[in-house]
């Protein structure tokens, strides 16, 4: 009896050393409706078809909706948890058996003026939460509020979205700034979303991380951009991720070529010259 309690106990040891980390990325902003939403809802389904068991955490607080872009019907949201004592496992909604979604729920002011310790339980209880999970992704809200930074406080990567306006550009340069500097986030991501061509996209990273250089003496890993992709609309209309529906948008390739990069991954890319092209003439694919 001995000898098999210490094996179990051995086997224990040995299955906790091969359980990688759970990865946790924060993906934010500074100005708001550049993307991060539908980047986090594809990088998540299209990581999911790969075997990756991962969690999306909708950490757009009072103004959620992840589940509305991925015709989720929430019956309880992350106010359940606070107010009724509801278990966050108990609140997840399944998009299919790998990409589960956490959600905040939406127009609700109690959400938007969270109180400390209730922000503090969420995160005691994510803790919990992604241990039996591969890869969390936080959606936060934009801005730089303590709700936001809080998150991007807790997660080892960060994901800043930028377009290449000077004025996105200029509050993601605010956002790596208390990442790196206040928080001393290591891990950081430039991502440039709806640019009208690579060179713009390029570009965009460039100015960015140069303008880093000079006033944090620090750069920043170039996440990868996704072009201007008249399909995400369409996509959203349909509250379907745009992975399923368009596999070879310039979206959902841009998506790919992230998960490529950020997770090491070798996920078949099938550029399509003709849409390219178009998209670089008239900024849509
Ligand atoms: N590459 C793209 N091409 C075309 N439209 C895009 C692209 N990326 C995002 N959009 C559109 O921009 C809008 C904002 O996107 P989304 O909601 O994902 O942004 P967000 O950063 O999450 O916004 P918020 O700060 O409000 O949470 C949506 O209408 C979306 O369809
Ligand atoms: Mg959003």
């Amino acid at each position: 009896m001995a000898d098999q309690a210490e094996k179990l106990r051995e086997m224990v040891k040995e299955k906790a050393k091969d359980k990688k980390k759970s990865r946790v990325i924060a993906f934010t902003s500074g100005k708001g409706g550049v993307g991060k939403t539908n980047i986090v809802a594809n990088v998540a389904y299209l990581l999911s078809t790969i075997g990756k068991k991962v969690i999306v955490f909708d950490a757009d607080l009072g103004l959620a909706n992840i589940d509305i872009l991925l015709g989720l019907k929430p019956k309880h949201t992350l106010i359940d948890v606070i107010k009724k004592g509801k278990k966050m496992k108990d609140i997840m909604l399944k998009v299919n058996d790998n990409f589960h979604v956490i959600p905040a729920g939406s127009g609700v002011e109690e959400m938007a003026n969270i109180s400390e310790p209730a922000f503090s339980k969420i995160k005691n209880d994510l803790q919990e939460i992604i241990k039996d999970t591969d890869i969390l992704l936080i959606d936060t809200g934009a801005g730089i509020s303590k709700k936001v930074t809080s998150f991007i406080k807790s997660s080892e990567e960060v994901v800043v979205v930028t377009t290449p306006e000077p004025t996105s550009m200029a509050d993601a340069y605010a956002v790596i700034k208390i990442a790196s500097s206040n928080y001393k986030r290591e891990n950081i991501n430039i991502f440039v979303n709806m640019a009208r061509n690579q060179e713009e996209a390029e570009t965009t990273y460039n100015n960015l991380n140069k303008i880093c250089k000079k006033f944090l003496n620090k750069e920043f890993k170039n996440g990868g951009y996704s072009l201007i992709d008249k399909n995400l609309s369409l996509a959203v209309k349909q509250q379907k991720a745009i992975a399923e529906l368009y596999p070879n948008s310039n979206f959902t390739i841009s998506m790919k070529k992230f998960i490529n990069t950020m997770f090491k991954e070798n996920l078949k890319v099938r550029e399509n010259p003709i849409a390219r092209f178009f998209a670089s003439l008239f900024g849509g694919s």
